[in-house]
C-alpha cells in the first residue's frame, strides 16, 4: 500500500520534520491521515504526535509559514492545532494537529483519562483501532517509515475494524469507539472483526456516559455514509441503537393479525434512506427520510376489512420532529423546520396520482412545499420500495405525471414562491383591527381562494374578496380606507 501524497502535502510535512529536528523532538504522523491516505481517501486533517511538548512543537511549525498561522493552544490537554490557508477558496485548509505521546488510563465511572507522557508504542497502544494506529516516522534516521504494531495495513487490506487491545478495553477506556467502529465499517464499507463486534454488544450500556453532541456527531457522519442503512442495522444488531435512538427501534417488526401482516417499517425506512442517499448528499434530506415513517408505531391500528392502517403518521410524525431533534441536540432551527415539513406533506404527491386531480389541489401543494419541492419528490420517489418491480415502475410514472402537473401549474400561476398580496397589516389597517382572530381568517380565506382558484392572483381581485369575507365578519373598512 502506497501513501497518496500530493506535491503540497510532502512539502508540509518536510517542515513539520525540519522543525521536530532542530528541536530534537521524535515526531510522528498518525491516525486518520496515515488511514485515509492509505486508502486513497481524500482529507486535510494531520495528527502528529511527538514524545515531548507538543505546544512548542506547533508553534515552531506554525513560524515556519507565511503568513504565519494564528495557533490555538490547549495547555490542559497538551495538544495545539493551526489552519493553513487553502489553495484556492474551494479546497479546505489543511488542520494540522500536535499533540504529546501520552499514555491515558480511565476511571470506570467516567471519560476523563489521566494523562502521563509516554512513548510512540504507548501512544498507538492508547488508540481506538489498527487502521488508526498507524504512524509514520517524520525522523531524520527513519523518515517515511511506517510503524504497525498492529497487523493495521493487514486490516486495510482486508477492510476490517478491530481494536489493537481486548475490546472490552478499548471500549470501556471510550464507549464511543463502539460507535465509531460502527461508522467507519459504514463510511469505509470495512466489517467488524467478531472479536471486536462482541465488545461492542457487551459494552453497548456504556454508552449512556457519552455526551449526546459526541453521539450526534457520529450519527450525522453515518447519514452522510454512501449506504448509511449499513451502520444503523449494525447500531441496531449492536444493541446501542434502543440506547440512542429508541423511536427508531420502535419501527422494528411486523405485526400480523387475521393472517395480515405489515412491513417491517425499520427496514423499509432503511430502505428510503439508502435510496434518498443515491439522489442526494443533503444531511437534512437524509434525516427526512429517516424520520418520515417515525409515527407510524404511534399511529398504527388494525381496522376490520381494511387491514392495518397508519392514518395521520405524517402529522403525529411531524409533531415528533422536533422532540427528536431536541433530544439528539440536532440544530432546531430552519434545516429542522424542513425536516419537519417534509415529514408532513411526504403523502401529498402520491395523492395527486389518483385520476381527475384538480389544478386547485397541484396549486396547493406546491404553495405548501414551495422550494422544498424537489426535496419533497426526491423522498417520494424514495419511498416506493415495493419488490414487484412493475408496481415500483408504475409508481414512478406517477410521479413523473406528478411532476409534470406542477410543472404546468407552476408556469401558469407561479406558486412556489407566492406570497398572498394582502398582508395581515393591511387588514389590520384597514378594519381598524389588532393583531386577533379574525385577521387570520381573512388572511387565510384570501389565500384559499386564490389557491382553489376562486379569484385571480392579483391585488385588486384579492382587495375585493378581503372586504367581502370581511363583511360576512360584520367588519366594515374604518373610515378614510
Ligand atoms: N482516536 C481514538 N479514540 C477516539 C477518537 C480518536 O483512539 N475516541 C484516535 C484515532 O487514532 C484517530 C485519531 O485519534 O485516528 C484522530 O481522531 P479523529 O480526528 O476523531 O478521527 P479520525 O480517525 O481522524 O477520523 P475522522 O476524522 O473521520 O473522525
Amino acid at each position: 500500500m502506497d501513501i497518496q501524497c500530493t506535491q503540497k502535502e510532502l512539502a508540509l510535512l518536510q517542515e513539520v520534520a525540519t522543525a521536530a529536528t532542530s528541536l530534537q523532538r521524535e515526531t510522528y504522523l498518525v491516525g486518520g491521515f496515515v488511514r485515509d491516505k492509505l486508502l486513497g481517501r481524500p482529507t486535510t486533517d494531520i495528527d502528529f504526535v511527538c514524545v515531548g511538548d507538543a505546544l512548542e512543537l506547533a508553534g515552531a511549525v506554525a513560524a515556519r509559514f507565511r503568513p504565519t498561522p494564528s495557533v490555538d493552544y490547549f495547555k490542559s490537554f497538551g495538544t495545539a492545532h493551526f489552519f493553513l490557508r487553502p489553495d484556492s477558496p474551494d479546497t479546505p485548509p489543511y488542520d494540522l494537529e500536535f499533540v504529546g505521546a501520552r499514555k491515558e488510563s480511565y476511571h470506570p465511572s467516567s471519560r476523563k483519562p489521566s494523562v502521563e507522557p509516554g512513548t510512540i508504542q504507548d501512544d498507538q497502544l492508547r488508540r481506538d483501532f489498527t487502521i488508526n494506529a498507524l504512524a509514520i516516522s517524520l525522523n531524520p534516521t527513519t523518515y517515511g517509515q511506517l510503524i504497525d504494531p498492529f497487523g493495521g495495513i493487514g486490516d486495510l487490506d482486508k477492510g476490517v475494524i478491530r481494536t489493537p487491545l481486548s475490546p472490552d478495553t478499548t471500549f470501556s477506556d471510550d464507549p464511543l469507539r463502539m460507535m465509531r467502529a460502527i461508522r467507519f465499517a459504514t463510511q469505509l464499507g470495512f466489517t467488524i472483526d467478531s472479536n471486536t463486534w462482541k465488545g461492542i454488544v457487551d459494552n453497548a450500556e456504556r454508552i449512556r456516559i457519552i455526551s449526546q453532541e459526541r453521539i450526534t456527531d457520529e450519527l450525522n457522519k453515518i447519514v452522510e455514509a454512501r449506504i448509511p442503512s449499513v451502520g444503523f442495522d449494525l447500531l441496531y444488531k449492536s444493541g446501542l441503537l434502543k440506547l440512542i435512538f429508541p423511536q427508531l427501534v420502535a419501527l422494528v417488526g411486523a405485526e400480523y393479525k387475521d393472517g395480515q401482516g405489515h412491513k417491517d417499517n425499520f427496514y423499509h425506512t432503511l430502505q428510503v434512506l439508502d435510496n434518498v442517499a443515491k439522489s442526494s448528499t443533503d444531511r437534512w434530506l437524509r434525516w427526512a427520510a429517516l424520520l418520515h415513517d417515525i409515527a407510524k408505531p404511534a399511529t398504527k391500528r388494525f381496522e376490520e376489512g381494511h387491514g392495518w392502517t397508519f392514518h395521520g403518521h405524517e402529522v403525529v410524525g411531524g409533531r415528533m420532529v422536533p422532540k427528536i431533534f431536541t433530544a439528539l441536540k440536532l440544530p432546531l432551527n430552519d434545516k429542522m423546520k424542513f425536516v419537519r415539513k417534509l415529514v408532513e406533506l411526504h403523502l401529498r404527491p402520491i395523492s395527486l396520482t389518483k385520476e381527475n386531480i384538480t389544478d386547485s389541489a397541484v396549486r396547493r401543494l406546491l404553495f405548501d412545499a414551495g422550494d422544498n419541492f424537489e426535496s419533497l419528490m426526491i423522498l417520494c420517489e424514495a419511498d416506493i420500495t415495493s419488490k414487484n418491480k412493475q408496481k415500483v415502475k408504475r409508481f414512478l410514472d406517477n410521479f413523473l405525471w406528478v411532476r409534470q402537473r406542477c410543472r404546468e401549474v407552476e408556469e401558469k400561476d407561479h406558486i412556489r414562491n407566492w406570497q398572498p398580496p394582502i398582508t395581515g397589516e393591511l387588514i389590520m389597517e384597514v378594519f381598524g383591527l389588532s393583531p386577533s382572530k379574525p385577521v387570520g381568517i381573512i388572511k387565510d380565506a384570501i389565500k384559499d381562494a386564490m389557491l382553489d382558484g376562486e379569484i385571480p392572483n392579483s391585488y385588486d381581485a384579492a382587495y375585493a374578496f378581503m372586504l367581502k369575507k370581511a363583511a360576512e365578519l360584520g367588519l366594515v373598512p374604518v373610515a378614510g380606507q
